[in-house]
């Protein structure tokens, strides 16, 4: 497939423009970003009329939007938050979510994708871990926390995406769970937190930037969590033998291959028999965030994966170490 590289975004095609139309989010909710990250994840976009998009959609129209938008992102003084930025991670997170499934299987055969995704997920782990320092500050220094944290234009999605996860873990939980590790908890922890109230249960907080874990005791202090423990490890030698669960954030292991051998680490320096939840991506949402490759999970009981259908991003894979014997 050619691929017309170099357009810019006053050259976007009209069927890439009218996704983007379809996808715009409402505005006038107290903030005027629009970002849609971490959002590990979801927005608010309407659902799409595949029928006719489908028909409009074509792969390398799509390849084309997307290595226009990481030029772009690549091109901004910096990814911290702001209008500019926002606006084009919002576009990222639409197209991505506004293209027909019909359409997903051609672009990600494209050996183009490889090169653009591996870029952008980097782009898109960066201008995270901003937007997530920028609000952990906002909340940590607020004269009214809780109320700060109810302007995040995204709380909404984080609660979403916990409960998928807390359901899933309730499918397999068979005892009264008394430890959870949240591995890559970020400076803006709220997914650990929500996790901590609805389990009502101990979460350690495990990152191997010291910045962020500073920032994430802060939220968490000043939020009403001053009990979570905040651990400087790396997922890659940490030892994970006390919990009873261990959820690993998506951007831990972006590299080629670093995931697998994240996952084989983690097989080994969890509790016989524990839980792993892992958050995942598939097909278009890849570009946002990596795959997990589940066949590879060879050192795990792999107990179920869940691809949402609505507008949340990430996939969940839970699994569960194996008897240790
Ligand atoms: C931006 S945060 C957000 C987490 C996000 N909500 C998710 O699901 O990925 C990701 C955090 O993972 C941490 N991280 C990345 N790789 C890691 C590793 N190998 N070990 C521990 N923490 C890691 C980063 O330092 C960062 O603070």
């Amino acid at each position: 497939m050619v691929v017309a590289w170099g357009r810019s975004w006053h050259e976007v095609p009209p069927e890439i423009d009218l996704l983007f139309r379809r996808f715009a989010r409402p505005r006038g909710r107290g903030v005027t970003t629009s970002v849609l990250m971490n959002m590990s994840l979801t927005t608010n976009s309407s659902r799409i009329d595949t029928t006719t998009d489908r028909r409009a959609v074509r792969a390398d129209t799509v390849i084309t939007a997307l290595h226009t938008l990481s030029r772009e992102l690549d091109a901004a003084p910096s990814l911290e938050p702001g209008p500019a930025v926002d606006e084009l991670f919002d576009r990222l997170v639409r197209l991505v979510l506004a293209v027909p499934d019909a359409c997903v299987a051609e672009i990600m055969r494209d050996p183009a994708i490889a090169v653009i995704g591996a870029r952008l997920r980097e782009l898109c782990a960066r201008g995270e871990t901003a937007l997530e320092t920028a609000w952990a500050a906002r909340i940590a220094t607020a004269a009214t926390p809780r109320a700060e944290l109810e302007q995040f234009p995204y709380l909404d999605n984080y609660r979403r995406l916990s409960r998928m996860e807390v359901g899933v873990l309730a499918s397999a939980a068979t005892t009264r769970v008394r430890s959870v590790a949240f591995v890559g908890a970020g400076p803006l922890p709220l997914s650990a937190l929500f996790i901590a109230g609805e389990l009502n249960v101990p979460v350690d907080l495990i990152d191997r930037d010291p910045l962020a874990l500073d920032a994430a005791g802060a939220v968490a202090h000043t939020l009403g969590y001053p009990d979570l423990r905040l651990v400087e490890a790396d997922a890659a030698n940490a030892d994970l033998s006390r919990y009873d669960i261990v959820v690993l954030a998506a951007l831990v292991g972006t590299g080629p291959g670093e995931k697998q051998r994240i996952l084989a680490h983690l097989a080994s320096a969890m509790a016989p028999r524990s839980i792993l939840l892992a958050r995942s991506a598939r097909g278009l949402r890849t570009v946002l965030y990596p795959a997990i490759d589940v066949d590879a999970m060879t050192a795990y009981d792999v107990l179920s994966v869940v691809h949402p259908v609505n507008d949340v991003i990430n996939s969940v894979v839970l699994a569960r170490t194996s008897s240790g014997q």
